[in-house]
């Protein structure tokens, strides 16, 4: 039986997903090096180090581990200038409503997130205090594909993996839900992992899941 929910949070509760894109992209245009939304989906879940290897693949200049440090700290600059933006206009209604409607349920709610923006971004969208738990880039070590993150909210919540689902929009975040022994449910590119449990069309689809 489900007892709890643990969301990802860029892509899933609000659309700062885009904005990584966009600081991401500024970057590779700046260091002349390709990228675009598909490999950008790779990006999706994983760590902002790990983001950046992924975009130097395409580079055929070698960067020090310095370098790297400097160019992940200008993404995250960059990335936290959008962020500075955000206000509680950027959660939608159709997350809000159907958070407080899984709330009624009774059923226990967090965030497994691979961000260490995740508290900032949750303030700005008036969701700061929401949360049974926050389990975030701050307190894990390894990112998705590891399941780390989630079997961390899943300790704080006092549930096990089997009754928690994870909301996902990254397929590494629904390979970190099954490496974890969670039940996942995939928005967008992660509705497609064949080993997702539910493929949601919309954010709103959690309800008709949660109420079998
Ligand atoms: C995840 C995003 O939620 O957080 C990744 O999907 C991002 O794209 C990762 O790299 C780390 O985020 P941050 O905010 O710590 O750079
Ligand atoms: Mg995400």
């Amino acid at each position: 039986m489900i007892k709890a929910v643990i969301f990802d949070l860029d892509g899933v509760i609000c659309f700062t997903d885009q904005y990584h894109y966009k600081a991401w992209k500024e970057l590779a245009d700046s260091i002349g090096v390709y990228f675009d939304e598909e490999i950008n989906n790779r990006l999706r879940g994983v760590s902002r180090m790990a983001s950046l290897e992924i975009i130097l693949e395409r580079s055929p200049k070698k960067y020090t581990e310095q370098e790297k440090e400097e160019l992940a700290a200008k993404k995250n600059e960059r990335y936290v200038e959008f962020l500075d933006e955000m206000g509680p206009k950027d959660l939608s209604g159709e997350v809000q409503d159907t958070l407080h409607v899984l709330r009624e349920k009774g059923l226990k709610l967090a965030i497994g997130s691979s961000s260490k923006n995740t508290k900032k971004i949750l303030e700005k969208i008036g969701l700061k205090e929401f949360f049974d738990a926050v389990s975030d880039g701050t307190n894990i070590t390894r990112s998705k594909p590891d399941p780390e993150v989630f079997i961390k909210a899943a300790e704080m919540l006092g549930v096990k993996p089997e009754e928690a689902l994870v909301v996902e929009d990254a397929k590494a975040g629904i390979d970190a839900a099954c490496k974890g022994g969670f039940v996942s449910a995939g928005l967008g590119e992660a509705a497609e992992h064949p080993a997702v449990d539910h493929p949601l069309s919309s954010f709103a689809g959690l309800v008709d899941v949660l109420s079998v």
